[in-house]
């Protein structure tokens, strides 16, 4: 396995989150039928997956590019006992290719972004069935003028903005917003950067010298010391929303 993936593919999550979130994301889905389908896109190692799975009577197809991840959610819901609920598919999201009207809910994580965020909602419409929903968590902004420390990590996310203009792109994608709110610092700390520095520190003795290793980590304690520092300049969103009926 790389090295990124050492230390970004074995946390329980690939990216701030929590079940209760989940949860609190999927109950802001009135109506829906008894057993929705589901489609989790950039499902990671699927905590998320297993959780939609596990307060629901649902079936998902988790989705991801990587194996490694995908691996990942099958173990994890055959050890939670959801397993035949779940199935999975190993596919780059910018080739998706489902049938019209395929989905009740479409759920992406922390994962929208390598769609880009109104390309991905404009592709979900093909999927989601009308007055289906689509519940999505997106880097954003919180207040203006970053110092230039987060400036550098959000470089290449170049999509990160306001709450704002996110909401007027839902609108303007098709759908009507159902709610939105922001995830709390824990979100972040208790499933992601904790276990994030637990692997660091496990690893920073062996790979000590080979520069390619040392990168890796140098970016994840930075990425850590950023948050830490400065979270009340950026945050992570949830946004529901339901795709307009025809
Ligand atoms: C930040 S992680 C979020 C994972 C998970 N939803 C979570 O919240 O823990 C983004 C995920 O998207 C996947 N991903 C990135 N680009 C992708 C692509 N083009 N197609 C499919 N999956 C992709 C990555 O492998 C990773 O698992």
């Amino acid at each position: 396995m790389n090295y990124f993936l050492q230390i970004y593919g074995t946390l329980p999550r690939a990216g701030p989150g929590s079940n209760e979130l989940t949860q609190k994301a999927f109950e802001m889905m009135l109506p829906l039928p008894e057993s929705p389908r589901i489609l989790d896109v950039g499902c990671g190692p699927g905590m998320q997956t297993v959780e939609l799975l596990r307060i629901g009577t649902g079936t998902v197809l988790a989705l991801d590019f990587l194996p490694e991840m995908i691996d990942r959610v099958n173990a994890k819901a055959e050890s939670a006992g959801v397993s035949d609920r779940l199935e999975t598919i190993v596919k780059d999201m910018r080739e998706m290719d489902f049938p019209l009207s395929s989905f009740d809910i479409i759920w992406s994580e922390g994962a929208i972004y390598n769609l880009g965020f109104e390309v991905g909602l404009k592709k979900f419409q093909e999927f989601i069935r009308p007055g289906g929903y689509v519940a999505v968590s997106e880097a954003v902004w919180l207040k203006p003028n970053p110092p230039s420390e987060v400036v550098e990590l959000w470089r290449e996310y170049t999509e990160i903005d306001t709450v704002a203009a996110k909401l007027e792109i839902i609108k303007r994608s098709g759908y009507e917003v159902v709610g939105n709110f922001l995830l709390p610092p824990s979100a972040w700390t208790d499933q992601y950067y904790d276990p994030m520095e637990e692997r660091i520190a496990e690893k920073a003795k062996d790979w000590m010298g080979v520069p390619e290793a040392e990168a890796v980590l140098n970016e994840a304690r930075n990425e850590i010391s950023v948050f830490r520092h400065y979270s009340d300049y950026f945050g992570y969103a949830f946004f529901v929303m339901r795709a307009k009926r025809i």
